[in-house]
């Protein structure tokens, strides 16, 4: 109220001088509309009575002309008539003639818009029209008439303004204090902000004005939409190579550091017998990061799983790679064998693991494995902070081993950007319940900055969970879970591969490639030849890909003895029981099938369950006809992407499980529900006799999806989120300080 007033006082004082200023105008245009209306009337009566008088004056009937004249006079606003004949005549006139008006002097009073005469009786209006006669041809007709009726109007005109200011006045001043009371804040907000060269709008200020939130939540969100629409414009017109990471991280995240922190790490040190010999594991998680971390430098934080790890290291547990030509390094952590059973083969990989995928598993929870699971968390925690070379770096968490982290690097570590990818489905609320740690989990991820998954559903999960399990706020329509004061972005980021896939992956010509892996396995040139390329895990549905095997060559009978599948299967996680009855089970299968396959030249499946480097990989995938991908659950599934990767003659069929988040993405493959054995088996014969041109077709679709979305777009995407989250919260903390300040010295 009373910075209105501040505004309302100088706003009637300012229409006070202005209705002042406009009286005197007003009497003046009053004075003049009404002197013209006397002229007019001057003349109408001139005219009118120009014959009569003519007449009674050349009668020369005096005392009949005065009548005349005073009849004329009984129109209240006709205060005198009088004739002069000539300038030294007395004049003709009724009584109430002015004696300022002689006929000597009516030169004075000829102006043709008359003359204003004031009088003890009120102002005159003298007009002289000439009326000449025979005898007096230079006669002239004198009309005065009263003005007194002017003044009185023209008081009832001022009455009339003065209320009509007061009026206007008051109607202003009531529409001000109204709309005062509404928009002061924002203007001045506004104002200043403009003064500053500042953004309009800003949700920490506005929040506090209930009247606004509608307002303010739409452009809100019609500004999210905008930039969003702005980034995907952009984004569609980018091609995302290391080099845009790279000038990503200098421009929006001007050279802030990057930690990247995982369980596995990318280069292995192994000890055979005396060398030491260097393996790149089997993991979707290390395919993707890895080109990642080339491009941004920084450093990669993961538990020293080899066997010579500890040999290679500097005094801080840093090596650089890629050894041939370090871009970045990794920080190697040391676990105690209690603490690996414990952390990662007890509670990522006997809970976690199977908790998040439906592959009909049971997850076994233990507390002990739990309690190490923390510690753990806690080590790699300690290991950021003392990497950190800032207060605020830019942490990527990867994965299920590090659920807890996100919250304990925001403690120790407020300002930095944490983002947490989640690599492996996320379940439905009810399965994700029956772990008894679920609220600590969850409180441990929301310290996130950002949460990413694969697929929209998985993050639906997510958000499902969280709004099931904690007191969060969840806010559907941008999918940003509030918790304990600090919001978690939550989106979809399918992960992707390097592309151009590099060189020394594909430059072995592909006739070369299926020669080498047709002689290795004593398989003749003509023969067709499937891959699987997995971890020996249960998840991977290597059991039903076998089954539909054996399937095709019941309905497909011509296929025995010309087809083979094989089966790269690289050993994990081998101390864990499921694990081994798995590839127990996976052997079993394969001497069945092949046992009854007995008699024929070749047989129908190979297994190879060794590790296998890159290069192998991609030999076997240039080398076959088609590869079978039939995961019971998967996140993304990268051996999929790699396999339309490798394939730059656009040949080969993949096949591919429902359940696997490629799926969503490459339509264009033959995509199939692994436990449907005929289905599978069918999708195997199709795929066999597919035509070149319908696998060129189908191909080059799905490399040219790969080739947009590419590891590069993913990591940019959400390092583009991330520099973005942390440019607003830098500008709500500004306003926020400057919200107290202004607080304070209000009070
Ligand atoms: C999955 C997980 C990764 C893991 C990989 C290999 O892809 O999401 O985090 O690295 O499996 O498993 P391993 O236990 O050998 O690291």
């Amino acid at each position: 109220m009373r910075r209105s007033l501040r505004f309302i006082i100088p706003l009637l004082l300012a229409l006070a001088v202005f209705a002042y200023a406009m009286l005197p105008l007003v009497d003046r245009l009053t004075v003049r509309w009404f002197v013209r209306d006397l002229e007019i009337r001057a003349n109408l009566i001139a005219n009118t009575v120009h014959e009569p008088v003519q007449d009674l004056i050349g009668a020369g009937n005096r005392t009949r002309i005065i009548q005349f004249f005073t009849r004329i006079t009984e129109d209240e606003r006709v205060y005198a008539v009088g004739y002069c004949p000539s300038p030294q005549d007395p004049p003709l006139a009724t009584p109430a003639m002015p004696a300022a008006v002689a006929c000597a002097g009516l030169d004075e009073f000829s102006d043709p818009a008359g003359h204003v005469l004031n009088t003890s009786n009120g102002p005159l209006f003298v007009s002289v029209k000439p009326l000449g006669t025979e005898n007096a041809p230079d006669g002239k007709l004198v009309l005065v008439h009263d003005m007194s009726f002017v003044q009185r109007r023209s008081k009832e005109t001022r009455q009339y303004l003065f209320y009509f200011f007061i009026g206007l006045g008051a109607t202003v001043s009531l529409i001000t204090v109204v709309i005062a009371q509404l928009t002061w804040r924002g203007w001045e907000q506004g104002v200043r902000a403009l003064l500053r060269g500042d953004v309009l709008l800003r949700p920490a200020d506005t929040s506090d004005l209930p009247e606004f939130r509608p307002i303010a939540k739409d452009l809100r969100s019609l500004i999210r939409d905008l930039e969003a629409e702005h980034r995907a414009r952009n984004d569609d017109q980018f091609a995302w190579t290391p080099e845009a990471l790279r000038s990503l991280l200098r421009g929006e995240l001007r050279g802030h550091e990057v930690i990247v922190v995982s369980n596995r790490e990318p280069y292995i040190h192994v000890r055979q017998g005396r060398d030491i010999v260097v393996q790149r594991p089997a993991s979707g998680l290390v395919t993707a990061l890895e080109p990642i971390m080339r491009a941004c430098s920084g450093t990669w934080i993961a538990h020293g799983s080899g066997s010579a790890d500890r040999e290679v290291v500097d005094a801080h547990n840093h090596i650089g790679v890629p050894l041939d030509n370090p871009t970045y390094q990794i920080r190697r952590v040391w676990l105690t064998p209690e603490q690996e059973a414990g952390y990662y083969y007890g509670f990522a990989n006997e809970g976690l693991w199977p908790l998040c995928h439906i592959a009909h598993v049971r997850p076994t929870f233990r507390t002990s494995d739990w309690e190490q699971y923390q510690k753990v968390n806690q080590l790699f925690a300690r290991s950021v902070v003392d990497e950190a070379r800032s207060a605020d770096p830019i942490v990527l968490v990867q994965d299920y081993h590090f659920a807890l982290l996100p919250r304990m690097i925001r403690e120790a570590l407020p300002a930095a950007t944490i983002v947490t990818f989640w690599h492996i489905p996320w379940p439905n609320p009810e399965a994700f319940a029956i772990c008894p740690w679920r609220e600590e989990l969850l409180d441990g991820l929301l310290g996130s900055s950002i949460l990413g998954f694969h697929t929209q559903f998985h993050c639906n999960n997510f958000v499902d969970t969280v709004d099931r399990t904690l007191e969060a706020r969840v806010d559907r329509e941008t999918f940003v879970v509030s918790y304990r004061g600090a919001p978690t972005k939550v989106k979809r980021y399918p992960i992707s591969i390097e592309w151009p896939v590099p060189e020394r992956l594909v430059d072995k010509p592909l006739e070369q490639c299926r020669q080498a892996v047709r002689q290795r396995h004593q398989l003749p040139a003509s023969h067709a030849i499937g891959v699987g390329i997995d971890r020996l895990d249960y998840t991977k549905g290597v059991e039903e890909r076998l089954r539909a095997v054996q399937r095709l060559l019941e309905i497909q009978p011509q296929w025995v003895g010309k087809f083979t599948f094989i089966q790269i299967a690289a050993p994990t996680r081998a101390s864990i029981e499921e694990y081994q009855h798995y590839e127990a089970r996976v052997r079993a299968l394969v001497a069945r099938i092949n046992g009854r396959y007995a008699k024929a030249i070749h047989p129908p499946i190979i297994l190879v369950a060794t590790h296998h480097e890159p290069d192998q990989v991609y030999e076997y995938y240039r080398a076959s006809e088609l590869c079978f991908v039939s995961s019971l659950h998967d996140g993304m599934n990268l051996v999929a992407k790699e396999f339309v990767a490798s394939r730059d003659d656009e040949r080969g069929v993949l096949i591919l499980s429902q359940f696997t988040g490629a799926a969503r993405e490459l339509p264009e493959a033959v995509i199939v529900n692994p436990y449907d054995t005929d289905q599978c088996a069918t999708a195997l014969h199709m795929a066999l006799e597919m035509p070149a041109g319908e696998q060129r077709a189908r191909m080059r679709l799905m490399r040219g999806l790969i080739q947009e979305f590419n590891v590069y777009r993913w990591a940019g995407r959400m390092l583009i989120d991330a520099a973005a989250m942390r440019n607003r919260r830098r500008l709500f903390q500004r306003d926020a300080e400057r919200g107290r300040t202004r607080r304070s010295t209000d009070r």
